[in-house]
This record gives C-alpha cells, structure tokens and sequence, in this order.
C-alpha cells in the first residue's frame, strides 16, 4: 500500500479498527500511553478551553484530553476512518460524561471555522497524512492566535544510525510477525513504509515555521525512536 493514498489509508484503519488498541499496548509494551501523557505534559491545555484531537483514531488522546480541559472544556475529535470513530463512540460509553464530540472528516480539509479553537493534538497522524503540509495549513487556521500544538509520532532516524538498526530490526522482525499472526501482514509492513518518506524532525520544523507558526520545537522521546512537534499559532 502507498502511504500517500489516502482511501488506501482510510481503508487501512477501518480494517485494524477493532485490533487497534490491543496491538497497541502489545507493540509499545503499553508506553505509547506514557509518550501521549507526555505530549499533554509539554502543550499543557487549561481547563475550559476549546479543543481538537486530530486523527484521533479509537479516542486514547480525545478522553486524556477531556479530563484536563474539564466539564467546561470541549474536544473535537477527528478521523478520516468510521470503523476507527465507531469503536472510540463506544468506548465513550463507558466513560463518565466525557465532553467530547467525534467527527467523520478529513485533517486536510475540515470545513472548520477559521480561528476556533483554543489548541490541538495529533497522535501518529501526521505520518500517515497524504499532504502532512496542507495539514498544517488546515490546522494553522482553524486555530486562535497563541493556541498551542502537540504532535506526536514516530521519529525517523537518520539512516544508517544505530538507532535506525534497532527501529527496522523491531519493525521486521517484531511487529510484522506479530501482526501476521493476527492476518494483518500487510497493515503493518505499512508503517515502515510510512517511515520512509516521513519528515525528519527538523524537516518538520522548518515546514511549520514556514506555513505561519511563530514557534516550532521537536523533542525526542523513547531514546528518540518517538518523536514530538510542539507549535504555537
Ligand atoms: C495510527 S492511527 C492513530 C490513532 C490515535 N491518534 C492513536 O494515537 O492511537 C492514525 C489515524 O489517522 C487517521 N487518518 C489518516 N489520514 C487521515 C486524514 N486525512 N484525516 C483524518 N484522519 C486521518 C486514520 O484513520 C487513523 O485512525
């Protein structure tokens, strides 16, 4: 599959919707909750505020973020794929009201209103976005002057780099297999494909500071196999 097709992607994630969650925790030894607990840390949303989560899959960062924001905040939750959004409306369920409304729609094209929200986040979206730069774009202006930006995903490695070893190594050797086992192969050779032509971190930079954001800084994380793009409109 191409990374950058982007019903190829839709239909990826509507197939990996009910797994999702389980591998997870499984491929992440369960500290992908402690990368996205750090992106809240580091954009640091207040309470009341107006908020998105983009590409928010099953709703991990949607329910964090509702909590912080509290009963008078508001998230915005958004993905592209139905399957995904259909199993975060379930998991709401079983939360205690949490303020959030999810949307079916496109990151790179919203039909948002201008200047309308207070901040967002994007986990392990932007690598699978056709056109991560009219993303930022989209997101630039949905969002009020001053708002905040957290986006976290995988950090490609500079290659040849030990640390690029060790990524390809668990990639191949680790989730592909374990994927396999539950016949999503395909679904996960994706995401060293998707590394492939993913921004650098300070490729990421320099694209945000050129759409507009007056401030741009990638922070790694998980001995910089993560990594996360932290902005100000
Ligand atoms: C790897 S999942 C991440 C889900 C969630 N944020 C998490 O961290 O667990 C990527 C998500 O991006 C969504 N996505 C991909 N392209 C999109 C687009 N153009 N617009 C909105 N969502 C998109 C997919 O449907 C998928 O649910």
């Amino acid at each position: 599959m191409h990374p950058k097709d982007p019903i190829a992607v839709r239909n990826l994630f509507n197939s990996t919707a009910s797994t999702y969650d389980i591998l997870n925790d499984l491929f992440s030894f369960g500290l992908h909750r402690v990368w996205k607990k750090k992106l809240l840390q580091w954009i640091n949303p207040s309470s009341g505020e107006y908020w998105l989560d983009l590409c928010c899959g099953t709703g991990d960062m949607a329910f964090s973020l509702a909590k912080l924001l509290g009963p008078k905040g508001h998230v915005l939750a958004i993905d592209i794929a139905e399957e995904t959004l259909a199993v975060a409306r379930k998991r709401s369920v079983y939360r205690e009201n949490p303020s959030i409304t999810w949307l079916q729609t496109d990151v790179v094209n919203t039909g948002l209103v201008s200047n309308s929200f207070d901040g967002a986040i994007m986990a392990y979206g932007l690598r699978n976005l056709y056109d991560p730069e009219a993303a930022l774009e989209e997101i630039y202006r949905i969002l009020k002057p001053g708002s905040k930006v957290g986006l976290l995903d995988f950090n490609r490695m500079v290659k040849g780099s030990q640390g690029e070893c060790f990524q390809t190594f668990y990639l191949r050797r680790i989730v592909v297999p374990i994927a396999s086992s539950f016949g999503l192969r395909d679904h996960y050779e994706y995401l060293e494909e998707s590394l492939k032509t993913f921004l650098l971190g300070e490729e990421q930079e320099r694209l945000a500071l050129e759409v507009g954001f007056t401030k741009a800084t990638y922070r790694k994380l998980a001995w910089g196999q993560m990594g996360a793009l932290c902005l100000t409109v």
